[in-house]
């Protein structure tokens, strides 16, 4: 069975989540849902960084010792991911003593074998990226390239990692592997970083405190983004046995804003540590509200348990994976969601499971009909068939948009199938036969389009399942599935509406 370990990237704790969280966590959930269909072993993980000078400052404006703000906050993301109903395997806080724990024994291995140093920083910082600067990246007015906030300028002691050691070899290690980092314009972008030119990274701080202690000098804390990265390796309890198995992560997921420090930074310590590197990096877009990223900054947060309750968590899910292909940008509204739920849940899908089952109890009792000879080798069946190896491999490349292309492709066809067949014009008399055939195939096909969606819908999945007389043990795994799970003589149920449309 194969192992695979998902991460998405740890929260700051200065701000409750938002729907771009939520978005990051969805589909890292979608595809730990759709490793587990494959029958694989899935360590799926996320958390919350909460270490570092922002944290620090907004616990202080309200008035609070950081841990106690941070306790709170934390609250606030598991009870998130808990409404969600997310399937994650651990949630690692960066505050965790075996995270601290793990941060200081590296750090310590790394300066002993000589890839950390002492030296003077001078430079900007942003506080509110918590990232390092040289002057000539800061945008036209001096400020952050990235959010464009003005910069401290800080001159500390530091201790800085030797990143610059490893950059031919990361270098080698991309040109070698274009799939390491996704999607292609990201791995460009990062090729593009490279060539601007590096330098080694200054890895702690002596201004403030909120942070962990290094281990050697305590008048330094840990740099924020050395400590969170490495809560990919303390979350699965490196460097102990449990860790090896894991390692190394399937598909590290993360926003296009984080780029640099994961596909840059982040593989240089684990050059330096002696470990594999991910086998992909996979950086996903922006969602913005009348243009702007939403972000608590700029006063736009959205709060996905809204879109939910309004919604439906399915139908929420199932429209930030559709509307937009995982790595670009999307604008998020009202009439937008309306609209796809209207369009492909409720007259496709919902339609079809409707009708199909309505036919079902009119034309054979509510029994689906015994699986006739010729069910496993038809136009439907073979269409089905090439759907599910299309949204295998769309969904291997985390294309969540194009594998429910793929899945609502067989909807419509589906529809259209059932039209061609025409069922009602049958009489069970003297055309039982082909009526059995149309009706069970009919009710496979929707059968097939739940199976494949549950990583996306998980709750619509098992009601479509249900109202077919099937349930969700002895599921065969993806891999092995063929056409033809129904035997026939399953009762179904008609049920309300699985997605009432909604008026505007
Ligand atoms: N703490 C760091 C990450 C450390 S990982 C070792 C951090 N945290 S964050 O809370 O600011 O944002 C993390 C991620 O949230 C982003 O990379 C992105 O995945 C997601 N998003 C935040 N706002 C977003 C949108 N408006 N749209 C989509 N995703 C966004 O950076």
């Amino acid at each position: 069975m194969a192992k695979r370990y998902l991460t998405t990237p740890i929260y700051y704790v200065n701000a409750e989540p938002h729907i771009g969280h939520a978005y990051t966590n969805l589909a890292t959930d979608t595809l730990a849902r759709y490793y587990r269909l494959k029958g694989d072993e899935v360590f799926f993980l996320t958390g919350t960084d909460e270490h570092g000078e922002k944290v620090e400052h907004t616990a202080k404006e309200q008035g609070q010792e950081p841990q106690n703000f941070v306790d709170g906050v934390v609250k606030t993301f598991q009870q998130l991911w808990d409404d969600l109903e997310l399937t994650h395997s651990d949630f690692i806080r960066t505050t965790d003593q075996r995270h601290v724990k793990a941060v200081q024994q590296i750090f310590q291995q790394l300066y002993d074998q000589g890839d950390i140093y002492l030296d003077t920083y001078e430079g900007p910082y942003c506080i509110h990226c918590e990232a390092y600067w040289t002057a000539g990246r800061l945008d036209e007015e001096d400020n952050c390239p990235d959010c464009h906030r003005e910069v401290k300028y800080i001159s500390e002691e530091s201790y800085f990692f030797r990143l610059t050691k490893y950059l031919p070899e990361l270098q080698k290690y991309l040109e070698e592997n274009p799939d390491f980092v996704r999607p292609e314009g990201r791995y460009n972008e990062v090729l593009k970083l490279l060539d601007q030119g590096v330098e080694d990274l200054s890895i702690s701080r002596t201004k403030f405190s909120w942070g962990i202690p290094v281990p050697f000098d305590t008048e330094h804390v840990v740099y924020v983004w050395f400590d969170a990265l490495l809560n990919y390796l303390s979350g699965i309890g490196y460097p102990g046995a449990e860790f090896s198995q894991w390692w190394p992560p399937e598909i590290q997921i993360i926003g296009k804003d984080i780029l640099r420090f994961h596909a840059v930074f982040w593989p240089c310590m684990l050059m330096a540590l002696d470990l594999d590197l991910p086998r992909r990096i996979h950086a996903h877009g922006w969602w913005t509200l009348r243009g702007d990223k939403i972000s608590k900054s700029l006063g736009n947060v959205v709060d996905p348990r809204d879109l939910a309750d309004r919604y439906g968590k399915d139908a929420l899910r199932y429209f930030l994976l559709k509307r937009i292909p995982f790595g670009a940008d999307g604008t998020l509204s009202d009439q937008d969601i309306v609209e796809v739920i209207n369009g492909d849940l409720a007259n496709n899908l919902g339609n079809l499971v409707n009708r199909s089952l309505t036919m079902v109890k009119k034309f054979a009792d509510g029994v689906i009909p015994q699986q006739p000879e010729q069910a496993t080798d038809n136009d439907l069946s073979n269409l089905a068939q090439k759907i599910r190896a299309e949204f295998i491999d769309e969904m291997e490349n985390a294309s969540f948009d194009r594998a429910l292309k793929a899945i609502f492709q067989l909807v419509a066809e589906t529809n259209r199938w059932l039209q061609e067949k025409a069922p009602w014009k049958l009489n069970r008399e003297t055309d039982g036969e082909q009526l059995d055939f149309i009706l069970y195939n009919i009710c496979e096909s929707i059968n097939e389009v739940a199976y494949l969606i549950e990583p996306v819908m998980p709750d619509s999945s098992a009601q479509i399942r249900q109202r077919l007389g099937l349930t969700e043990k002895n599921k065969a795994p993806l891999n092995e599935r063929s056409w033809g799970e129904l035997q026939g003589g399953e009762k179904i149920t008609i049920g309300q509406p699985l997605f009432p449309r909604i008026d505007r």
